[in-house]
């Protein structure tokens, strides 16, 4: 979603937050801005709609734009359309302040009636103006920036990460945050704030994760931060652990191609260090249960949104058959308005890859107020979610730029897998079946070698669809989420329509579909399903229907039904979504390369979907 930069140092800003914005494309948005104090200590401010190679075409190159002071953004629309008037920066009517803001200031109406009586005018449809405008009201009585924007802050409700500068100090940036995430990055002589890492890591790993009510004054020579009550607080610094080389595409034409490549790497990763071969169990340090403890649970929810929502029902399937705990999986944006009932000895697992997504956030936290033990699998290290839960688990997939989620959902899978074992081999689960996992997890990298060997094969397939208007996934069981998942994938960079079905419900009308331009993916492995997805796949042949195929090796009987195969390797139920997955991530790849998308930020779409 929106994406935040600010420079105070002794560099030419404006260069620096506008590499930074770049940085942060990856996050969605659909104009972008900056602002800067110039060396004459006058405020310059630049917007445009539209990519920031627009913005780049309006920034002058004379010595007007020269200053060591700047904040820039780009926007993904929420108040007003995404044109150049509603972009960030906003200035007040002074034209002295000008503000970035991610999050959504909720009682905006109220605070513009009031600023309009006091004579302030708007010229945005903005959440945004009206706070850089309470701003300036409060300096009006205040005369001190940090007071001020404190100040405006304490009668704003709901969600903000903001950067503020005033011509008026032009040695300080004021950023606070609530709900939106906000991080100080600290240099040498120079200091950064950015809504994501992804945007100062090429300058600085030392960063600091600001907290909710927190703001923080940046100058030349150091930095402060204080709760919104004004008091001190003592943050820790913190090291990112990953590299640039994460943040660029290498040879790969997108970053989501590059990420489908990198799973045989980011699955071992997600399970290494984590299987207990002499006990023939797993270990998930972080979830903060002892084994006593996670013995008592006798019922888990598993909360998520979208893909990860997708990797919560692989989840369910999982556990309930390795270790035979009822799992219930909600949608977070209905969790929280639901009244949901959280019995005794339940854990609430919350899923997410950014860990900032609002919608998981609220019914996270609905979860804990109601006093029930929360864990968290998330991506992103010190995210809001990694942050605020009681314990968690890292998918460890690193960072996931295309907006498309892959890696990431592979990762969850992984340690769904893991925790499914562990909480079985307390139950249910043999030590021989245990080691089976175990022994078959470690195979699963240089199997996903063997499919991604395919990618040629996949591609070719993949034009059979390039001028369908729909297409349909089939899957039974832990294949039926991948179905979804494959869907979605398609739907979000090839828009496509795409729907994923449980394959025996098509006879109760989706088959009413089917005629001979409708592609429909199927999942049909060798397991105990097989013969039942086999008679449902032969309705569609019976009706014409195109059938993809992704079986399992050596299966000769689909190869007479489907119009393509995609061959993949086997291995136990619990694991065979990771794999089963990937030829239907390639499949949308290719769909929405070879219609030429921008398959890493496709339209409407953003990353980290940071509003509710
Ligand atoms: C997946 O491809 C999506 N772009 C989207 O559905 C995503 O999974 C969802 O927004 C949840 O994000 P999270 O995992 O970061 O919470």
């Amino acid at each position: 979603m929106c994406g935040i930069v600010g420079y105070i140092g002794k560099k030419n800003a404006i260069s620096l937050v506008v590499e930074g914005l770049k940085r942060l494309e990856y996050r969605g948005y659909d104009s972008a801005g900056v602002a800067i104090i110039n060396k004459s200590k006058d405020l310059k401010v630049y917007k445009a709609e539209g990519k920031i190679i627009e913005l780049e075409k309006v920034i002058p190159t004379n010595d007007e734009i020269i200053g060591n002071i700047g904040i820039a953004h780009t926007r993904w629309a929420t108040h007003g359309q995404p044109n150049k008037k509603n972009s960030h920066p906003h200035i007040d009517n002074s034209g002295k302040i000008a503000i970035v803001h991610n999050g959504i200031i909720e009682n905006y109406r109220v605070l513009k009636t009031f600023l309009e009586e006091k004579g302030f005018s708007f010229y945005s449809e903005t959440d945004t103006e009206v706070l850089a405008n309470l701003i300036s009201f409060m300096e009006s009585e205040y005369h001190n920036l940090e007071v001020s924007v404190r100040e405006a802050l304490i009668k704003v409700e709901g969600t903000f990460g903001l950067a503020v500068i005033s011509s008026d100090y032009p040695g300080q940036i004021i950023a606070a945050r609530r709900g939106s995430p906000l991080i100080l990055g600290i240099g040498k002589e120079e200091y950064f704030i950015a809504s994501d890492v992804s945007a100062t890591i090429i300058h600085t790993k030392d960063v600091i994760y600001l907290q909710d009510n927190e703001m923080v004054v940046l100058t030349q020579t150091g930095y402060t931060i204080k709760t919104l009550k004004n008091e001190i607080v003592e943050a820790k610094i913190d090291k990112v652990d990953w590299d640039i080389s994460q943040m660029e595409k290498g040879d790969y034409k997108h970053f989501m191609l590059k990420e489908i490549f990198e799973q045989p790497t980011s699955v071992g990763n997600a399970f290494r260090g984590r299987l207990y071969d002499n006990l023939s169990t797993t270990r998930l340090g972080g979830i903060g249960m002892s084994l006593s403890e996670l013995r008592k649970v006798k019922k888990i929810q598993i909360i998520g949104c979208g893909t990860s929502w997708h990797a919560a029902l692989i989840g369910k399937n999982i556990i309930e058959q390795i270790a035979r705990i009822p799992v219930e999986v909600e949608y977070a944006s209905e969790y929280r308005y639901r009244n949901p009932i959280i019995p005794e000895d339940t854990i609430v697992i919350v899923i997410s890859q950014s860990g900032e997504t609002a919608d998981t956030l609220a019914a996270m936290r609905e979860a804990q107020a109601r006093g029930a033990k929360v864990f968290g699998i998330t991506n992103v290290v010190g995210s809001t979610i990694a942050r605020e839960t009681d314990g968690g688990v890292y998918s460890h997939a690193g960072s996931e730029i295309g907006v498309a989620s892959t890696k990431a959902f592979t990762s969850q899978i992984t340690v769904l897998g893991l925790l499914a074992v562990l909480l079985g081999r307390m139950t249910n689960m043999s030590p021989i079946d245990g080691m089976e996992f175990i022994k078959e997890i470690r195979k699963i990298p240089k199997k996903i070698e063997k499919i991604l060997a395919l990618n040629d094969d996949i591609r070719e397939i993949a034009k059979s669809m390039v001028n369908s208007t729909n297409a349909l996934y089939l899957g039974r069981g832990v294949h039926y989420p991948v179905a979804l998942e494959g869907a979605l994938k398609l739907k979000e960079i090839s828009y496509i329509h795409a729907e994923g079905y449980p394959a025996a419900e098509m006879k109760h009308g989706p088959l009413a579909l089917i005629d001979e331009n409708m592609p429909v993916v199927a999942i049909a492995l060798n397991d105990s399903i097989y013969d039942k997805i086999i008679s449902n796949l032969q309705e569609v042949k019976a009706r014409d229907g195109q059938l993809i195929i992704i079986a399992s090796e050596g299966d000769k009987l689909v190869k007479k039904m489907a119009k393509h195969v995609i061959y993949i390797p086997d291995t136990i139920y619990a694991l065979q979504p990771i794999l089963s997955v990937i030829p239907l991530q390639l499949l949308a790849y290719h769909v929405a390369d070879l219609k030429g998308f921008n398959v890493d930020q496709p339209r409407n779409l953003a990353k980290s979907v940071t509003v509710e």
